[in-house]
């Protein structure tokens, strides 16, 4: 556990997802997996206690909310994951966000997008991410909280 004097000190870890993720569960389970953005939500919330940590965890349809949780993490979280979803493949604007942070930013794909379509190998968040996790489903976004935790060195 992070000591207690350093533990009520950190900011907790802003978990960023992005369009038809609240789908999760009965979108194309064969890609997504079948489990739901609620539960990933409580593992995520679980895995962060582990660690010392705590989350706020976010999901948006809307680029420009998307746009506004990144800023208000600038200066209220210890690092970000985000799983921006299709606008991974398109936004500058989320990019130029993430570029403006100072924090750890931790990109997470459920899929591999290398192994789909053409239009999905592209990210313009990887440009600007810390780390990079895909292709490991649900499991993905706990690997990014102990990556998030060992970045910061929050010990178990
Ligand atoms: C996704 C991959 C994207 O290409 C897609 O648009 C998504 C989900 C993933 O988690 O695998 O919505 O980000």
């Amino acid at each position: 556990m992070a000591k207690k004097s350093k533990q009520s000190k950190i900011l907790p870890i802003y978990i960023l997802n992005g369009p038809n993720l609240n789908l999760l569960g009965v979108r194309e389970p064969e890609v997504y997996g079948y489990t739901t953005l609620a539960a990933i939500e409580k593992m995520c919330a679980d895995q962060a206690k582990s660690h010392g940590l705590a989350i706020v965890f976010r999901q948006s349809n809307r680029e420009g909310e998307i746009v506004d949780h990144l800023q208000e993490a600038r200066t209220s979280g210890c690092a970000v994951i985000i799983n921006p979803a299709g606008y991974g493949h398109t936004s500058i604007a989320i990019l130029d966000t993430i570029q403006a942070l100072k924090i750890p930013v931790i990109e997470v794909h459920l899929s591999n997008i290398h192994k789909r379509e053409p239009y999905r190998h592209n990210s313009y968040v990887s440009k600007g991410a810390t780390g990079i996790i895909m292709g490991l489903g649900a499991q993905g976004y706990l690997r990014a909280v102990d990556a998030v935790a060992e970045i910061l060195k929050v010990s178990k």
